[in-house]
């Protein structure tokens, strides 16, 4: 991840929701970047600039007239050290002021001064959200560039359900890394990926699948955003979170991810197959439940599913993934050349760490030539930025 030295301003506001910011501090930092919170005079009432101090490793800005802080002097500083400037939670009121150009604290201050991108995050009473004063002031920022994440849909401190709920943090922190990656190598580059198995239906109850988790496509998916790719992935079943700017295709059997992934082919610069797509279904699904008393045992007859990987040609490099219990890489090399694949990506499933359900990965690299790059255990989005090292200098090539 491109994190270091990247500076994120975190504009926090009067809002229930401004402890949530904690959160996401505490993720940046984590992560690598510099996190400069500043607060504004009511955030101060919801949430603890102590707190944001210690998470942040950094001084925290709560007023333009203080001297002793390393901002108060230069009064746009941090406008200029800005990579990104979030507003996490935007109260109704702090929206209001930025579209009209009010410049009377450090935040707006800041947000009028910088040439790094806004990201909003609204928290508020929906009926303060639905007000067209508010709709207004967001029209108008959004015309300027703005970018905003949420409000969601939920629980509001009022305690009645509506819309105006801070969004989900992973929401707003995968939207973050989108935007601070816009340039990245893969800039302008259509880049599919396909992730988790497929379920081919034995009756409406039950289905064939396998042990795929998604994580390792999922992490492909994130991490080709983050480098300025615009992705569409193609998701089996899998209960990992969906990554925020990603173009999502849901898709349930081996049939459904071959159109999918022929259709979003059409424009794509590049095809990860990382999903697990069963090689055999039910050759005839049954319409009702298959009933145990009725049977004694049961055989089921399988087909062959499409090869999608086979199937999905055209000027884009394809990657291919083999999940191997023995030979690994004689059978992979096998692959890459059967299936005239740009890459593919070799692990044992049977080793520690590593294949379905980790967090880590151990793989090697195999180039159309069947040499090899063997990497080290580390974790699945390491190894998707590894991958994508190689995807970013073929593209260059071609
Ligand atoms: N794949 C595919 N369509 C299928 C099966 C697999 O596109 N019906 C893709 C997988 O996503 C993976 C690659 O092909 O990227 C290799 O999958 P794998 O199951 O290991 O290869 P097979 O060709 O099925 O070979 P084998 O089962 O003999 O190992």
């Amino acid at each position: 991840m491109a994190t270091k030295g990247k500076t994120i301003v975190l504009g926090i506001t009067g809002s229930i929701s401004a402890y949530k910011a904690a959160d996401l501090a505490a993720r940046f930092t984590k992560d690598g970047f510099r996190v400069d919170a500043v607060f504004t005079e009511s955030a101060m009432k919801f949430a603890s600039p102590m707190t944001l101090r210690n998470l942040t490793g950094r001084p925290v800005v709560t007023t333009m007239w203080e001297l002793s802080t390393e901002f108060s002097v230069e009064h746009v500083a941090l406008s200029e050290a800005a990579d990104v400037v979030l507003v996490a939670p935007a109260s109704a009121n702090i929206i209001a002021r930025l579209a009209n150009g009010i410049a009377d604290d450090m935040l707006t201050c800041t947000v009028l001064a910088t040439k790094a991108p806004v990201i909003i995050a609204p928290a508020m009473n929906d009926n303060m959200w639905a007000n067209q004063v508010t709709q207004d002031n967001v029209a108008k920022l959004k015309k300027r560039g703005f970018i905003f994440v949420g409000p969601a849909y939920g629980r509001l401190a009022s305690g009645k359900m509506g819309l105006g709920r801070l969004t989900e943090l992973d929401e707003i922190y995968g939207v973050t890394l989108q935007v601070l990656g816009k340039k990245g190598d893969l800039a302008g580059k259509n880049i599919v990926v396909t992730a988790g198995g497929t379920q081919e239906p034995v009756d409406p109850v039950r289905c064939l699948t396998n042990r795929s988790s998604g994580k390792m496509g999922y992490a492909i998916a994130e991490a080709a955003r983050n480098r300025g790719a615009a992705v569409t992935l193609v998701s089996g079943p899998t209960s990992v979170t969906k990554p925020a700017g990603v173009k999502v295709v849901d898709v349930k059997t081996a049939e459904e991810m071959l159109k999918a992934v022929l259709d979003a082919t059409k424009k794509a610069d590049a095809l990860i197959m990382a999903a697990a797509v069963a090689d055999f279904r039910p050759a005839r699904a049954s319409g009702s439940k298959i009933k145990r008393r009725e049977l004694g045992d049961l055989t089921l007859k399988l087909e062959k599913t499409p090869d999608i990987l086979e199937q999905a040609r055209g000027n884009f490099i394809r990657v291919g993934f083999a999940a191997e219990s023995d030979n690994v890489i004689a059978n992979a090399v096998d692959k890459v050349k059967r299936k005239g694949l740009d890459l593919i990506v070799a692990n044992n499933i049977t080793e520690k760490g590593s294949g379905f359900g980790t967090d880590t990965n151990r793989v090697t690299i195999i180039d159309s030539k069947g040499k090899a790059e063997e990497l080290p255990i580390m974790s699945k989005y390491e190894v998707a930025d590894k991958l994508l090292d190689r995807i970013s200098s073929l593209l260059k090539k071609k």
